[in-house]
Formats: structure tokens, C-alpha cells, sequence
């Protein structure tokens, strides 16, 4: 089938995304609302309030969309997927009920606890339990891990070394800094950490080639955490028998419970694992999207027809023959951000050399928080560019991305010199 395909998004994800949809052979138009200057050389850009569930239906009957693939969580969490299936349009994502996989972390906790998924010992405590919460962490094992219950935009976790910050942790997130969605307080796994993607239909799933992603803001893990700062893909800490232990141990029991339960899995789940050392997994986090900026090296190193692969996930028949390989070589995206980010940061900084890097037919610049300012490229956001070079080793793929980076220029530019390092 000839898809026309409507992406929602507009960061560095859905610039890989787009990518690799325009170059299915199934894809015959990709719009994507509402984008940025880096997917604009991709696909068209149309702008609406994608919070606008009725209009986003409205233009899918209009355009004659067949496949809607949503990239963040907001819109998930909001039911955009509800209502354009009761509309009749085919989506890629989620419905909301299927979302608390991610929007809700006590949620998520007593799912896995339900269906004997592997994940830390946790305890939930609600918007009035404060004083219960603060003496569960005050006794707790050091570390301990407080997370806030609802989304926090990757900033509502805090693993406390000391029984002062999990105090102050508790306190700060009863304080309503994110909302009034209460805690999690689980205890700390150790190990390292991947992020597997799995393409689920409802009943059946597919994973991509297992990534890793670089949260912190400094070089060796240090410093406060971001919504990622590089990546790369395939992870080898993620071995064969790793990722069937994952298949049989996660993805498999989450997909039949949840079908089970009424709420049928549709599009990526994002299972954020650490690793012990004995190759065991257990589950930090579940996403119900794609991961940033995982996304744009998975997306590198597979050979496939996504676009007939979503499509196929969102009609419930999932058809593994679009992929010929997940893992061709090995991808590495190294992140530039305006320094200050994840704190305070510059914006409408002028960027250059991003054809320079590109003149290098194994790097792609993804574009994260760009815009177009007089017909100049300025920077727009914390995350600016994501650049992402492949090669047949990690090693090649890392050293291309990173003589591409020295090609890009913006003031204030901060990158990690460090992705992948762990894994050389
Ligand atoms: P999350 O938003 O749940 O992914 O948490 C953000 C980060 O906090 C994760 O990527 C981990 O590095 C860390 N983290 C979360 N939960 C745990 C845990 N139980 N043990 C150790 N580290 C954790
Ligand atoms: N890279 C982590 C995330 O997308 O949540």
C-alpha cells in the first residue's frame, strides 16, 4: 500500500523519523506537523495545534491520510491516538489508557509487579501521603531512588546518596513542582543501562537494535541529568541472550497483560533497562515512544520499510518482512546543546557548517531545537543539533560523527566528548 503519513512532532527524533519514512518505498507523502527547518528538507511542514485532536482528524479526512505516527508523549498522554482511531485513522502510538505505561510511574510499578516483570523493589505513596513518604526515605537503603508519579518532562527522578537529599527530594516533589501526582520510592539497581525499542502491534512486537543513551550533562556520567546528550546503537552490553531475556522476561508478559487488561499495546514500547552482571535485566522506565536521541542512531543502522512497518503495527498485523536488517554497522549521534542547558541557555544563536559536516556521506546533522530567523539557521532550544555519523565499527562511526561535530559552529556550543566511550 501507498501510505500518506502524517508525523507529529518537531525535535531531533522525529527529524530521524521522517527521514526514514520518506525513504520507505511504501511512503508516498509525509506531512509532519509541526516540524522544524531540518525536516522541512524532508517532508511539509503544516502548522496546527496538534492539541487540537478534532483539527488533526480533520486535516488526516481532508489529505486522505491513511497512517498517523505520533513521536512525543504529550500528545499520547492526551489521547490524540483515541480519538483519530474513533475517527477511523490508523495510528502508530498508543491510546491513553495504554500511555500510563510512562505517564504513570506507580502505575507502571504495580503493572510490572502484576505480570512478574523484573524491576526494583518500589513503594507508591499518593498527594496525601507526604509524611509516609518522607519516613519510607528517610529509613530506606542508601541509594534510593524517589520519583515523581506523573510526567515530569525527564526531570522527576532523584537517585539520593545521602538520607538528606531523599528528604529534600520527597519534599521538593510534594512541594508541586510537577503537579500533585504523589511518589515512587523504589530502591537503586546497579548495572548498565539500554534502551530497547519494541514495535508492537497489540499481541505481537519486534525490537530495533538496542541503544544507549548518555543522560548526564558531563563527560563520565557527572553532572545533572538531561533529556540526553549522545547515543549510539547497536549497544553491545545488549548481547543476543541479553535481548532475549528481554523479549521473554519484559516485552512479551507487558504486551500480554495489557492486552489482557483492556488496553492493547500499540506503537514503541521504550523499555529504559539496566543490566546487572550477569546480563540480567530489570526495568528503570518504560516509554511509550521512541526515545531522544536513541532515535536518530537506531534509526541509522536499520534497513527497512518503516513506513510499511508502522502502518502494519497500527493495523494490528505486524509484518517483520519490511525489515531486512536493524543493525547494519553502527550508528553514533552526538548532541549539541547551548551551554547552560539543562539549566538556563542562550537561544536565537546563528548556526553554521552544517553542510560542511554533511559533505561527509556517512554523517547526517538532525536538526533538535532550530529555527529559521531571516532566512538565517538560528538555534531554539537546549538541545540544538544531533550529529550522527555511521560506520562499519563503533570506533569509525564515533570518530566521524565527532570530526563532523568540529565542522558545526554556533556560540556557545557544548557537546559530551565522551558517547560511547564505554562501550570502546
Ligand atoms: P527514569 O526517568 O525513570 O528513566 O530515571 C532517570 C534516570 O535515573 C535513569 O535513566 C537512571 O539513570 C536513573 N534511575 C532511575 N531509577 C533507577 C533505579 N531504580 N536504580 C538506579 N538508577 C535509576
Ligand atoms: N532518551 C531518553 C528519552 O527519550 O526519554
Amino acid at each position: 500500500m501507498s501510505e500518506r503519513i502524517l508525523l507529529i512532532g518537531s525535535g531531533g527524533r522525529e527529524h530521524a523519523l521522517a527521514k526514514a519514512i520518506v525513504s520507505s518505498s511504501s511512503c508516498d507523502k509525509l506531512w509532519v506537523a509541526p516540524g522544524n527547518p531540518g525536516i522541512a528538507r524532508e517532508a511539509e511542514l503544516v502548522s496546527m495545534n496538534i492539541a487540537d485532536h478534532d483539527a488533526v482528524a480533520t486535516f488526516c479526512h481532508k489529505n486522505n491520510v491513511t497512517l498517523v505516527v505520533v513521536g512525543p508523549e504529550q500528545p499520547l498522554a492526551e489521547g490524540l491516538a483515541d480519538t483519530l482511531r474513533e475517527e477511523g485513522i490508523d495510528v502508530y502510538g498508543p491510546s491513553q489508557r495504554a500511555a500510563q505505561l510512562e505517564t504513570s510511574k506507580g502505575f507502571s510499578k504495580d503493572f510490572m509487579q502484576r505480570h512478574g516483570v523484573p524491576t526494583a523493589p518500589y513503594r507508591r505513596f499518593n498527594a496525601t501521603e507526604h509524611d509516609t513518604a518522607r519516613t519510607y526515605a528517610a529509613e530506606h537503603a542508601l541509594p534510593v531512588v524517589i520519583k515523581y508519579d506523573g510526567l515530569a518532562a525527564g526531570k522527576g527522578v532523584v537517585v539520593a546518596l545521602t538520607q538528606a537529599e531523599a528528604i529534600e527530594a520527597v519534599d521538593a516533589m510534594y512541594a508541586g513542582a510537577f503537579g500533585d501526582d504523589g511518589v515512587v520510592i523504589e530502591g537503586f539497581l546497579s548495572g548498565q543501562e539500554a534502551s530497547v525499542f519494541a514495535v508492537c502491534d497489540g499481541t505481537d512486537f519486534v525490537t530495533l537494535a538496542p541503544a544507549q543513551d548518555h543522560k548526564r550533562i558531563g563527560d563520565g556520567d557527572t553532572g545533572k541529568n538531561t533529556g540526553g546528550m549522545g547515543a549510539y546503537a547497536p549497544a553491545p552490553i545488549v548481547t543476543s541472550d541479553v535481548l532475549d531475556k528481554i523479549h521473554t522476561q519484559v516485552v512479551r508478559p507487558v504486551l500480554d497483560g495489557m492486552a489482557s487488561e483492556g488496553m492493547p499495546f500499540i506503537g514503541c514500547l521504550f523499555c529504559g533497562l539496566m543490566i546487572d552482571d550477569h546480563g540480567d535485566p530489570s526495568v528503570v522506565e518504560f516509554n511509550v515512544r521512541f526515545g531522544d536521541p536513541e532515535t536518530q542512531a537506531v534509526m541509522s543502522v536499520l534497513s527497512a520499510d518503516v513506513a510499511a512497518l508502522f502502518a502494519s503495527a497500527a493495523r494490528e498485523s505486524l509484518d517483520t518482512s519490511t525489515i531486512a536488517s536493524t543493525a547494519v554497522g553502527f550508528a553514533c549521534n552526538v548532541v549539541l546543546a547551548s551551554a547552560g542547558y539543562p539549566d538556563a541557555f542562550d537561544k536565537g544563536l546563528a548556526i553554521t557548517g552544517i553542510d560542511d559536516a554533511e559533505a561527509d556521506p556517512y554523517v547526517t546533522v538532525y536538526h533538535a531545537g532550530t529555527k529559521e530567523s531571516n532566512g538565517t539557521l538560528v538555534s531554539n532550544g537546549g538541545r540544538v543539533l544531533g550529529v550522527t555519523a555511521v560506520g562499519d565499527t563503533l570506533e569509525q562511526a564515533v570518530a566521524r560523527s565527532y570530526q563532523a561535530v568540529e565542522k558545526v559552529s554556533f556560540a556557545n556550543k557544548f557537546y559530551r566528548t565522551d558517547i560511547a566511550k564505554r562501550a570502546l
